[in-house]
């Protein structure tokens, strides 16, 4: 069975992170219907670093089943670490957003953004393990464009910095959400690493 860090799951049915979409009802009906782990909407490490009350609610996950993982999205490694010290007493795992495609997150240099700094990445997850007390787990892209496909490598540097698990998502920034998954680019993000890869 799948074992994330030191949290084993029941089975290897995930719900997929959803801003806008995996919210507490959402994640409710998941966990009734017997999913292995759920996953928050994603949470700004930026906005719960300046005590937005809007932003922590998204991370309200009392009397749900466990286990579920709070979703972290940022480009600032001590501001990462911070929160992932702060939210690890909440939730079961940790999972960086390193996939957002959204205009307003890459702008800052968020979620897929980061797939074009793979050192700011590798130092985020970095901070982030050094200061959680729960598994932290790495959602990313096939990379930026199709001119910059690095999942695989990405990946290998990201398991050195100690993430317990990746998720993949096989299409490009550029991609967004439509067009052809590359099934090539997940096969090798799992040839690259021996920490759990999901897709
Ligand atoms: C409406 C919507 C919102 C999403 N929000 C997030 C998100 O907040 N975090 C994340 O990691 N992925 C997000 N995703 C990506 C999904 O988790 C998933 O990786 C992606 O849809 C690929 O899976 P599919 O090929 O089955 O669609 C979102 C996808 C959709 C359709």
């Amino acid at each position: 069975m799948l074992k994330i860090g030191d949290v084993e799951l029941k089975n290897n049915v995930l719900l997929a992170p959803m801003a806008g979409v995996t919210d507490k009802a959402f994640r409710k009906i998941v966990q009734e219907q017997g999913a292995g782990l759920t996953f928050t909407e994603m949470v700004s490490s930026k906005a719960l670093h300046f005590n937005d009350k809007k932003t922590e609610k998204l991370m309200d996950i009392t009397e749900e089943k466990r286990p579920i993982a709070i979703q972290i999205f940022g480009s600032e490694p001590e501001i990462m670490g911070e929160i992932a010290k702060k939210i690890s007493s909440k939730c079961d795992i940790i999972d960086i957003n390193m996939g957002c495609p959204a205009p307003k997150v890459v702008k800052n240099g968020d979620g897929s953004k980061l797939l074009l700094n793979p050192k700011l990445a590798c130092k985020i997850v970095e901070e982030t393990v050094k200061n959680a007390t729960v598994p932290v787990m790495v959602k990313m892209r096939s990379g930026w464009d199709e001119n910059h496909i690095i999942a695989d490598k990405l990946a290998k540097e990201i398991e050195s910095a100690g993430a317990s698990a990746i998720t993949i998502h096989g299409r490009t920034r550029e991609q967004y959400y439509g067009g052809k998954v590359n099934l090539e680019i997940i096969r090798a993000v799992k040839n690259a690493v021996s920490i759990p890869v999901i897709r």
